[in-house]
Order: C-alpha cells, then sequence, then structure tokens
C-alpha cells in the first residue's frame, strides 16, 4: 500500500501494475478516518446514502446539497484516500450545463477529487464535457441504481444478449464509451463475472466491481454492507466483515438496563466537588 496521498492518476498506474484496488463508501467523519487509517484507496460518498443513511427505499431521492454536506464530513477525515463524490438522480442528466455546474459544486463546496455518474453511451458526451473543464469523472455502469424504475428494480445486467440498455453487447459498448469520453475509471455494479472481467482486459481504465466478480481491478462495497450495519437484507455481492449492529444493539441494551438498574453512573463515571 502506498503511503502518500492517493490521486486519481494513481489509479491507471495500480491497473498497469496489477495491484487491486479497493474503495469503500463513507458518508461522515468517524467512518472516513477509521477506512483511511486502515488504508483504503478510494472513499465514495455515494447516493447509496438515501438507501443506508436516510432510510429511502431507493437513492432517487437524495439531492446534491446532501451529497455536498456528507462530502464535507468525509473530506475532513480523509488523510490519504481519493475522494471521489456522487451525483444524484437528475443533477446531471437534464443538461451537459448542468452537469458542469452541479461537477463543479461537489468539488468547490464539497472538497471532492472527482464525481462519479453512472450511464454508458448516453451519458459519453456528459463526461467528456465534465473531463474538459478538469474534473475527473468516474463512470458508473451496469446495475445503475438511478435506472431503478427502468430495470424493473435492482437487477443484475449483462445476462441477456443485445444492443439495448442492460444487455451484454451494449454494456461493452457502454464500457468503450464511458473511457473514450476520458473517465478515469468505472464501477460496475451487478453484472455477470465472466462480462466484467472482459470488460476489464478490454478496458485501458480500471474498473472497480460491485457484484461483478474479482476479475476487476478493484472492489466496492457499501459501508453498511462491509460492517453488518443493515437490520436485514444483505445482496449476495456484499460481505459483512464485522456485525455492528449487533453490537450497538447489545450496547444500547446494557446502556438501558444500567440506567434502569442505577448501575450507571458509578462514582467511577461521575464528578465530585473537588478534584480534578
Ligand atoms: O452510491 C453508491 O454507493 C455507489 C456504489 C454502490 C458504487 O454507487
Amino acid at each position: 500500500m502506498a503511503k502518500d496521498k492517493v490521486r486519481v492518476t494513481d489509479l491507471g498506474r495500480m491497473k498497469a501494475e496489477g495491484t487491486p484496488i479497493a474503495m469503500l463508501t463513507a458518508y461522515d467523519f468517524p467512518f472516513a478516518r477509521i477506512f483511511d487509517n486502515a488504508g483504503v484507496d478510494v472513499l465514495l460518498v455515494g447516493d447509496s446514502l438515501g438507501m443506508v443513511v436516510q432510510g429511502a427505499d431507493s437513492t432517487l431521492p437524495v439531492t446534491l446539497d446532501e451529497v455536498i454536506y456528507h462530502t464535507r464530513m468525509v473530506v475532513r477525515a480523509r488523510r490519504r484516500a481519493l475522494v471521489v463524490a456522487d451525483l444524484p438522480f437528475l443533477t446531471y442528466q437534464v443538461s451537459v450545463e448542468q452537469a458542469l455546474a452541479n461537477s463543479g459544486r461537489l468539488i468547490k463546496e464539497g472538497g471532492a477529487e472527482a464525481v462519479k455518474l453512472e450511464g454508458g453511451i448516453t451519458m459519453a458526451e456528459t463526461i467528456r464535457r465534465v473531463v474538459d473543464i478538469d474534473i475527473p469523472v468516474m463512470g458508473h455502469i451496469g446495475l445503475t441504481p438511478q435506472s431503478i424504475h427502468r430495470m424493473g428494480g435492482h437487477r443484475v445486467q449483462g445476462r441477456r444478449s443485445g444492443t439495448s440498455a442492460g444487455c451484454r453487447e451494449r454494456l461493452l459498448e457502454d464500457a468503450a464509451a464511458v473511457e473514450q469520453a476520458g473517465a478515469f475509471a468505472m464501477v460496475l455494479e451487478g453484472i455477470p463475472a465472466e462480462l466484467a472481467r472482459e470488460i476489464t482486459e478490454r478496458a485501458a481504465i480500471p474498473t472497480i466491481g460491485i457484484g461483478a466478480g474479482v476479475g476487476c481491478d478493484g472492489q466496492v462495497l457499501v459501508m453498511h454492507d462491509v460492517l453488518g450495519l443493515s437490520e436485514s437484507f444483505l445482496p449476495r455481492f456484499a460481505k459483512p466483515y464485522a456485525n455492528l449492529w449487533q453490537d450497538a444493539s447489545a450496547a444500547a441494551t446494557s446502556y438501558i438496563r444500567e440506567v434502569r438498574g442505577r448501575t450507571f453512573p458509578t462514582p467511577e463515571h461521575s464528578y465530585g466537588l473537588k478534584g480534578a
């Protein structure tokens, strides 16, 4: 793991060297600091915050101001990792001008070093124009959660053959379009491992997979899934490395029991009239 600050340009070098890129989402200071200290390469302030932080059932309601708010906290905590912030639904699809202005806000007001947006061929011109004003763009193709209504839910993409949205050949074209438009990396979400490997082998830029198998140049997971901070449903691709939901529940239960039993606070946790 490099000690130095991770820059957008380092990810391409990591692909060339065969060093896997580790990316996690983060939305606040403590977890961003924990992940940064642990050596994660990229912190993504994802619009997944709508679901895992705000309790919504999709990412669609998330606003740009909310992503800026969370990005500031993550940037304050970060020492080494690259910070990428998501452009939420309808903050870049309306016009290129809208995408330029809102990408600029994520950089200028949020402190992000790059933005991420969803879409392939249809977003290529937008990516090109944002990159043209020196804002690095991370692409995102495959299962794109902002397209939940078109996809009919959070469904694995690229299993069918064809050139319409979500089909295998179309995803290969989407990946090529994102790369040609100047993105420095792209997320491959919810696609068969074989297809993700093929896209990765064809692409000159790094691919970062989520539910896309081990053949990508890096992996990303949502922090709540990694830490076991979800109440119930865990998608198949997500691996919990801790069970913080259980730990936090146990802590709260113990606290309540001690308050009710007057066993907290003890003198150890109380102040006297004298003393330090
Ligand atoms: O919003 C998000 O967290 C994401 C990741 C799942 C890649 O886009």
